[in-house]
């Protein structure tokens, strides 16, 4: 996070005049050093029990000058008490009569209940100018030679200000910690401790105790010589000072002595599944682990679901030209997995999913179930086996839920939650941030819902929960299955009949699959009803190949001269094949084969060969037919002879990115002239596609899509922020390389 100087860089003088450093140890002396080099204080004083400390402080100018306690306090306007916490009590009681009126007074301790206790006994109550910190970082190193200015740097900084905090004197403080680089947050006291009991004070305790446990069984020596890196890294906090944490624990006791409980339990529970050979068990509990330790570091890294913290953003490079061949079978469908996971959790009895997309969207909305309590085993090889908990069964999250890069789960899991008796909330990434939730939240707040919006109707979403839904009927001003299957959810819960008519078709795989899960959908030409009140029951599901990512190889086979691919078990519902009615309108090679209908769902094989494409209006009832696969028809129309117009088809803006104006920038990088319209795009095929750099806007299709064209292309193109194809295309760049495609995926420096 960029340190945010703005409020230091305009305010006239430094922040404080003089601070002065209760303890000139590790992050005393750190904050000291880098408050001096931020140039946000005006002079920086320490005080510290060994006088040595206090002169090699001054000789590696970490601090200007020291003092007594008595002497360094007077005339402070901040004073920074960084003693350890159990020595705070004394520290206080010394320099209290020498605190001036308006001085600012902050903390750097791990607990914060203590330090508040203590304030509170020695200073008759907790002023508002008193402001416990609490910096996460640190290092096992002690002492003020250990003293790093950029110790903060993209550290977190807690802060626990009291309820009538002195607005003044917080914001002062927040813009000293963010000058030092560190990023400010601020939480109430008990919040603050448990959170810290949960996150550090536990696992240092298990770290302690674990290895204090293997020191003292016999031939101690043979166990750490041979402990492999695992156990080091786990146990690498056991290092720390046991002074300090000997204050942590008994400052913080209560609740640490929660989380203790709540781990003793758990722990237990392993042991009796160990002792009762219960594998089941041990496969839940480590596949829930795995896949929330995965989950955290996405969540925090606020990107889609894809790339963890420590990932860079990835960029293709392609190399032009070459033919497409091969037998290969895309991952499996991505709307059809979400629903899979959806429906499974509130089903009677367990669900068994093959196929299932292990792509990061559909896994989001796998964990957010987990989440809310519903144990879900796997993915392992597409397979995943939910253990339904029954229309009523979900459990509160207990925090937001984060849904990645997908609007497909965010739009229904609103209208699911909207009839739950518990509160959430629903948060995404930066793309997701943007997309219009107004269209689902407005029709379920006819129902009865309660739904908060962000600005402009955009993500988060908070949702009341403890409402009655009424059924309606409901007219969409716009083609969307994401709305219709949002409604159709809350029906599920609402009184009476939700009835909602589409202005075209879009896809019914939440309608076939609510049938297949034993739960009567009415369809009458473009309206489809539910009664509320009935339940589900579990069954088997078979996720087809995604047409939609099986769309890229067929544009690909189609405009490379010489292919011949097939395609395998891809899903061809009616309701999806825009893309190939389209490019077969285009003059595409498509052979359709072995057609069968698969647990409610159509599918068939694919044999795709090159053919000479020529332009064509596109039929605008084809649009939600083919809504997702535009970026990849538009290099079929790059590459076809004449003019393709599409119109009708301004839904596309408001996806991933406004993959109209995205996909004109990245054809005009690469050299191909397109008039792009409100509401859709004029293509004149034939142009040369010329090589170039291509920013896909972080939307998976973009970037497949320029992929795609570098097979016709004169030059090398490079497609900058790709980590997103993992969304819905894991293992994209080794097929399209399989079939191929000259391409390298590289992580952006
Ligand atoms: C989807 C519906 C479509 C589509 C999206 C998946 C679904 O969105 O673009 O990728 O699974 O219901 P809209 O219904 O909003 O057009």
């Amino acid at each position: 996070m960029e340190p945010d100087v703005s409020a230091s860089s305009a305010q006239a003088g430094p922040l404080f005049a003089r601070m002065a450093v209760i303890g000139l140890g590790l992050i005393g002396g750190s904050l000291a050093r880098a408050a001096r080099e931020s140039g946000l204080v005006g002079q920086v004083l320490a005080a510290d029990r060994s006088e040595d400390e206090l002169a090699r402080g001054v000789e590696l100018g970490v601090i200007d000058g020291y003092g007594t306690m008595e002497e360094v306090v007077s005339g402070a306007d901040l004073v920074v008490v960084a003693v350890p916490v159990r020595a705070t009590r004394e520290v206080l009681e010394q320099i209290r009569p020498f605190l001036g009126p308006d001085v600012v007074l902050t903390d750097v301790g791990s607990t914060k209940g203590s330090f508040v206790a203590v304030v509170n006994e020695v200073l008759g109550g907790w002023p508002p100018r008193v402001i416990p910190g609490h910096p996460i970082a640190g290092s096992e190193k002690n002492g003020v030679s250990a003293a790093r200015g950029d110790l903060f740097a993209d550290h977190k900084v807690i802060l626990t200000p009291p309820e009538d905090v002195d607005a003044d004197a917080l914001s002062r403080l927040t813009s000293l910690w963010q000058g030092c680089g560190a990023t400010v947050l601020t939480m109430s006291v008990a919040r603050h401790d448990e959170v810290l009991a949960a996150t550090s004070h536990l696992p240092h305790l298990i770290a302690f105790s674990l290895v204090d446990t293997l020191a003292g069984e016999d031939q101690n020596m043979e166990i750490f010589r041979y402990a492999a890196g695992g156990f080091r890294d786990f146990t690498r906090i056991a290092a720390s000072d046991p002074v300090m944490w000997h204050d942590i624990f008994l400052s913080n006791r209560e609740a640490v002595l929660r989380v203790i409980d709540h781990f003793n339990d758990d722990l237990a529970q392993l042991r009796q599944a160990i002792d009762a050979q219960d594998g089941d068990a041990l496969l839940r509990v480590f596949s829930r682990a795995r896949a929330a330790r995965h989950h955290f570091s996405k969540m925090l890294s606020g990107q889609a679901y894809v790339t963890d913290m420590s990932q860079k953003p990835v960029r293709f490079r392609l190399q032009p030209g070459g033919s497409i061949a091969g037998d290969i079978r895309v991952p499996g469908d991505k709307s059809i997995s979400h629903r899979s996971i959806m429906l499974g959790a509130l089903a009677d009895g367990v669900t068994e999913v093959e196929g299932f997309l292990e792509g990061e969207d559909s896994l989001a909305t796998l964990q957010a179930f987990r989440d809310m309590g519903v144990t879900i085993e796997g993915p392992d090889n597409g397979h995943v086996r939910i253990r339904g908990v029954g229309m009523n069964g979900l459990q509160a999250p207990r925090g937001p839920l984060y849904l990645g890069n997908s609007g497909t789960a965010m739009r229904l899991f609103t209208g699911l939650l909207a009839a739950q008796p518990f509160d959430s909330e629903l948060t995404g990434d930066a793309s997701l941030s943007r997309r219009p939730m107004g269209r689902v939240a407005d029709p379920l707040r006819a129902m009865g819902a309660v739904i908060e919006t962000g600005e402009g109707g955009t993500p988060p979403l908070r949702i009341r929960g403890g409402q009655t839904l009424s059924g309606i009927h409901y007219d969409m001003p716009v083609a969307s299955a994401q709305v219709k299957s949002c409604l159709l959810l809350a029906g599920l819960y609402a009184e009476g009949m939700t009835s909602v008519h589409e202005p075209a078709p879009t896809r019914d795989h939440t309608e076939r699959m609510l049938e297949g899960f034993g739960y009567h959908v009415h369809r009458d030409a473009a309206t489809a009803s539910v009664n509320g009140g009935g339940k589900l029951t579990a069954g088997r599901i078979d996720v087809p190949a995604d047409i939609s990512s099986a769309a890229f190889f067929l544009v690909a086979a189609s405009i490379a001269e010489g292919s011949d691919l097939t395609l395998r078990h891809v899903g061809m519902n009616p309701t999806r094949t825009g893309v190939i009615n389209i490019l077969k309108l285009m003059g595409a090679d498509i052979e359709v084969s072995n057609e069968r209908e698969i647990g409610g769902e159509p599918v068939a094989d694919l044999r795709v060969r090159s053919a000479t494409l020529h332009g064509i209006d596109i039929p605008e009832e084809q649009v939600p037919l083919a809504i997702d696969e535009f970026p990849v028809l538009f290099v079929a129309a790059a590459c076809a002879e004449g003019r393709t117009v599409l119109r009708g088809a301004e839904e596309l803006r408001v996806k991933e990115s406004d993959r109209i104006q995205v996909m004109a920038d990245g054809l005009k990088a690469v050299g191909v002239e397109t008039t792009v319209t409100p509401d859709g795009i004029v293509i004149d095929g034939g142009q040369t596609i010329a090589g170039g750099t291509v920013d896909s806007h972080g939307d998976h299709r973009i970037a497949m899509s320029f992929a795609v064209a570098s097979l016709r292309a004169t030059g090398d193109i490079q497609v900058n922020d790709c980590a997103n194809v993992a969304t819905s295309f894991p293992g994209f760049v080794e097929m399209a390389r399989q079939t191929g495609i000259r391409i390298d995926a590289q992580e952006e420096q």
